[in-house]
């Protein structure tokens, strides 16, 4: 009798911790098709251009593990001097929501902020995955300099927006 107790006991704490593993499983797979679509929105919509060192330049040919890890390049015009931020350690301390706030706001040029807003949260959220999946890397980007300031670092200068 105690045999059947422990045999019982046994089966059905196995199949728990079994249907746990499973859910474990389908979890993983859930956030790897969404960071696999991350992944594809990242590259056709040219997040890499600015965002990896090297990208455009080199028509694509960095390693994925340099992925969006920032760029030291300025943009110079107007609106003073940006820099494409390192957005895996952007990520790091925020969640998925906070991710998409900061997708719907307005940024300094040339970010395209204005096709980001234009993701859906779905979208925005598989980015958010990928960017997790690669994990912190690199350095922060240089801070924004003021337009009557001038960088210290290297630059693309622009000029004045037509009016
Ligand atoms: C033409 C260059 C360029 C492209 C293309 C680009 N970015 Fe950016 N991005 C920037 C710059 C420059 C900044 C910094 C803007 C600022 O300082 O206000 C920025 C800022 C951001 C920020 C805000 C980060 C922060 O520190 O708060 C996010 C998020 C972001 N980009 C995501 C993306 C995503 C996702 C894509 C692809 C859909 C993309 N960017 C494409 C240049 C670019």
């Amino acid at each position: 009798m105690k045999r059947c107790a422990l045999i019982f006991t046994t089966i059905v704490f196995g199949s728990f911790v079994a249907g746990a593993a499973v859910a474990q499983q389908k979890a993983q797979a859930k956030l790897s098709a969404e960071a696999a679509r991350g992944k594809y929105l990242v590259q056709i919509a040219g997040c890499n251009d600015c965002h990896t060192p090297g990208y455009a330049t080199s028509g694509g040919k960095v390693e994925e593990k340099l992925w969006l890890t920032g760029d030291q390049l300025g943009w110079r015009g107007p609106w003073g001097t940006t820099y494409s931020s390192n957005l895996r350690l952007r990520v790091k301390d925020m969640t998925a929501e906070q991710f998409v706030t900061v997708a719907r706001s307005k940024l300094r040029p040339p970010m395209p902020w204005f096709n980001m807003r234009d993701m859906s949260d779905r979208d925005v959220k598989a980015i958010y995955a990928y960017l997790k999946l690669l994990g912190p890397a690199g350095q922060p980007a240089p801070q924004y300099v003021p337009p009557d300031k001038t960088p210290s670092g290297p630059f693309v200068q622009f000029p004045a927006t037509p009016k």
